[in-house]
């Protein structure tokens, strides 16, 4: 081996092992310059080659073209390795502030049976529960709707197995159409006295429109006691009034008909928009409606086994989605279904 050969190879090794240790830009342009910058060690030993003999000439270029594409592949991958570094700080860059996750709250729906169920509790009511799906004894039987009450018609309910099953048969099962049946549920199960509420969903076969949708929430309310009186109901309707829309609120009772109450009642708040002047919210009657309520009816005591003579009670079933669409001015019910974040982030 020549020794312009010999010189090659040292510059080679000592080449490859500085090119390793780079680790920037800056120090990357110094060691480039040293070895095949204009100035660089390789080119000063080219220039030796017009020196060589001859003969010597086809090896000795041989090795220079050798040792250069080796520095300069060597350059090259080390370049790509600090590329590849840069890229990976700046995947985990620590000084980046962090990305927030999008944290929901609870729904309207949800916070105003929450807080319904607060203000009952508060006057001693404590919550049962029942299942969505019920008997049709649970759901109508017991709660002393007559075999041709329309209610019952298959058209308005979502019954189970109807090829197999009669809907008025008192097993045959349905999506309950009320929360009433958790009355049942609860005193076939325990003496009175009861003072309970039961939050809950239930479901009816209405085409849904600005109020009415196939599936809504109510909250029951039951008390049994002796000498249950129509007066005891008013006065927890309007003090749960007083406290949901305000302090001035007014309860007014207007007869209606429930099968399982007698007598039976439709409670209205004053309006809590308007104070009861009239105003559009409540069509300028200065009343809203908020729910059903009555005196438990004999027959509903008879068909759990309580003694209708030894006592009294009250119920009442209050819509939670109506209650909520007063309580934050929404004119269309299926705007709480339809998910809309925009729409839900206002609560
Ligand atoms: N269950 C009735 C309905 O869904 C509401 C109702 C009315 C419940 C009167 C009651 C009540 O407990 O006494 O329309």
């Amino acid at each position: 081996m020549t020794e312009l050969e010999q010189q090659l190879l040292a510059v080679q090794d000592q080449a490859l092992a500085e090119i390793q240790t780079i680790n920037d830009e800056q120090s990357f342009e110094a060691v480039r310059a040293k070895y095949i910058g204009r100035k660089g060690s390789l080119p000063a030993l080219m220039s030796k080659l017009g020196t060589v003999p001859p003969e010597e000439k086809p090896a000795v270029g041989k090795t220079l073209n050798a040792v250069k594409n080796a520095i300069q592949k060597a350059f090259d991958d080390r370049a790509d390795q600090l590329k590849q570094k840069k890229e990976e700080k700046n995947a985990l860059d620590l000084s980046l502030p962090g990305r927030k996750p999008e944290i929901g709250h609870k729904h309207p729906v949800f916070l105003v049976m929450d807080a319904a169920v607060a203000i009952f509790r508060r006057m001693g009511f404590i919550v049962a529960d029942g299942p969505d799906i019920d008997t049709v004894w649970d759901n109508f039987d017991a709660l002393n709707a007559p075999m041709d009450h329309p209610s019952r018609s298959p058209e308005d309910q979502f019954y189970f197995n109807l090829d197999k099953c009669d809907y008025l048969d008192k097993n045959t099962i349905l999506l309950r159409s009320q929360t009433s049946d958790v009355q049942i549920r609860t005193m076939m199960s325990q003496k009175p006295p009861i003072r309970i509420i039961c939050p809950g969903r239930c479901y009816r076969r209405d085409t849904p429109d600005a109020t009415h949708g196939m599936s809504f929430h109510q909250i029951e309310g039951l008390y049994v006691d002796e000498h249950v009186s129509l007066a005891d109901l008013k006065g927890v309707l309007a003090s749960f009034a007083r406290d949901m829309f305000g302090d001035k609120t007014k309860i007014r009772f207007r007869p209606h008909h429930f099968p399982f109450t007698e007598p039976s009642v439709e409670a209205d708040a004053s309006c809590m928009v308007c104070g009861g002047a009239g105003c559009r919210v409540c069509k300028g009657s200065g009343w809203i409606e908020i729910g059903g309520a009555g005196i438990v009816n004999p027959a509903v005591f008879q068909n759990v086994g309580y003694d209708p003579e030894a006592v009294s009670g009250f119920a009442f079933g209050l819509g939670i989605e109506r209650l909520a669409m007063i309580r934050y001015g929404i004119n269309d019910l299926r705007l709480l279904y339809d998910n809309d974040v925009r729409f839900l982030q206002q609560f």
